[in-house]
C-alpha cells in the first residue's frame, strides 16, 4: 500500500509534538505533505517556532512548516500556557530552530496542495483549533472532494470539558470554525477527551521513552514530565494524557480504537456551554450521523506502538 498522504494542522503543545514525531517515524505508512500551524495553545509565532523545533529534533528539516491563522474566525484567542508552559513546549531544553518558515500562508498551502492531488486521497489531521481548516473550506469548497478523511483531536462527551465545564479546548477556542468543519459533509473521525484521557503516560511508560536513550526519547520523556503536572493536579490522573498522538496512532493502527458513528453538533451561541460538542452517543435524536466519535483505546497497544516508532527516529 502506498503511504497515506496527510497534512498535520497543529498548535504545538507537547502532545502535538509527540503526534508529529509519531507521524514522522512512520514513512512507510504516512507521508507528511506539510505542517500547518495555528494559534491555540500559545500564539502563532510560538506554535510555528515549536513545529520547527520538532522537525529539527526528528532530523526532518525537509518538511515545510507553514504559518496559518493567528486568531479564531470571530473571537479573541484563548491560550493554554497554564497547561503547556510559556513557550508551549516547556520541559526539554531544545535549541531554537534554524529552519525557515515556508513563505506561503498555511491556508493557501492547504488549498493548493489539495488541488494538486487526486480526489479522495489526502487526510487532514487537525490537532488544534480548526481555524485554518474552516478558512480553507470557506475559501475553496472544491477541496472537500480531495479529502479522504479528517481525523481530528477535539471535543468530549462523557468527559465533558477541560477549558470550561462543558467544552474541550480545541473546539472552545474556535467554535465557529468547528461548526463549519462538522457541517462540511466530509468524513470525520474525532478523538475526544473520552478517549485521550485513557492514553495516560504512567511512570513506566515515561521510563520506556527515556530508556530509548535517544534525543527524541529523552525529549518526549521530558515533555510528558512537564505536561503531566497539570492533569495530575487537576484530575488526580496517573499521568499526562497524550491527546493529539491518538490522531496519528489511529492512522497507523485503527484497530486500537473503537467508537460510534453518530451526530455531533457544535454549540456556538450559548455563553454557558459555548464550544460544547453535543454528541448524540445514545442516538436519541434523528439527526444525521456526521462523525465517528471515538470512545475507547487499547492503551497498552498504543504505548507499545508509540515507543517502538519513536525508537526509529
Ligand atoms: C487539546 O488541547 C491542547 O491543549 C492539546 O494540545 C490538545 O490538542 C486537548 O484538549
Ligand atoms: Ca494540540
Amino acid at each position: 500500500m502506498p503511504a497515506r498522504k496527510i497534512i498535520i494542522d497543529t498548535d504545538p503543545g507537547q502532545d502535538d509534538a509527540v503526534a508529529i514525531l509519531l507521524a514522522l517515524s512512520s514513512p512507510e505508512e504516512i507521508e507528511v505533505l506539510g505542517l500547518t500551524t495555528v494559534a491555540g495553545n500559545v500564539p502563532l509565532d510560538l506554535t510555528t517556532r515549536n513545529a520547527r523545533i520538532v522537525c529539527e529534533l526528528a532530523g526532518r528539516t525537509d518538511i515545510g512548516v507553514y504559518a496559518g491563522c493567528d486568531r479564531p474566525l470571530g473571537r479573541n484567542l484563548v491560550t493554554a500556557e497554564h497547561v503547556h508552559g510559556k513557550t508551549g513546549l516547556d520541559g526539554p531544553k531544545l535549541p531554537e530552530p534554524t529552519m525557515e518558515i515556508a513563505p506561503e500562508h498555511a491556508v493557501e498551502f492547504i488549498i493548493e496542495t489539495l488541488r494538486e492531488q487526486p480526489a479522495g486521497t489526502v487526510t487532514l489531521c487537525p490537532l488544534g483549533p480548526l481555524t485554518n481548516i474552516a478558512t480553507a473550506l470557506q475559501k475553496a469548497p472544491d477541496i472537500a472532494e480531495k479529502l479522504q478523511e479528517i481525523v481530528l483531536m477535539g471535543g468530549a462527551y462523557f468527559e465533558v470539558g477541560n477549558i470550561t465545564p462543558t467544552a474541550e479546548f480545541n473546539i472552545y477556542v474556535d467554535p465557529e470554525a468547528a461548526d463549519i468543519v462538522f457541517k462540511s459533509g466530509i468524513k470525520i473521525t474525532v478523538m475526544p477527551l473520552d478517549v485521550t484521557h485513557k492514553a495516560l503516560v504512567t511512570k513506566e511508560r515515561n521510563d520506556a521513552f527515556r530508556a530509548l536513550g535517544t534525543p527524541v526519547g529523552v525529549a518526549v520523556a521530558e515533555m510528558t514530565d512537564f505536561f503531566e503536572r497539570f492533569d495530575k493536579e487537576k484530575y488526580g490522573s496517573a499521568g499526562a494524557p497524550l491527546h493529539d498522538p491518538c490522531v496519528t496512532a489511529y492512522l497507523l493502527k485503527p484497530e486500537l480504537f473503537s467508537g460510534r458513528h453518530i451526530n455531533v453538533e457544535i454549540e456556538t451561541t450559548s455563553e454557558l456551554t459555548l464550544g460544547m460538542t453535543v454528541a448524540d452517543w445514545w442516538v436519541v435524536t434523528d439527526r444525521k450521523p456526521n462523525a465517528t466519535f471515538i470512545g475507547d483505546i487499547d492503551a497498552e497497544g498504543f504505548f507499545a506502538l508509540l515507543t517502538e516508532r519513536l525508537a526509529r527516529l
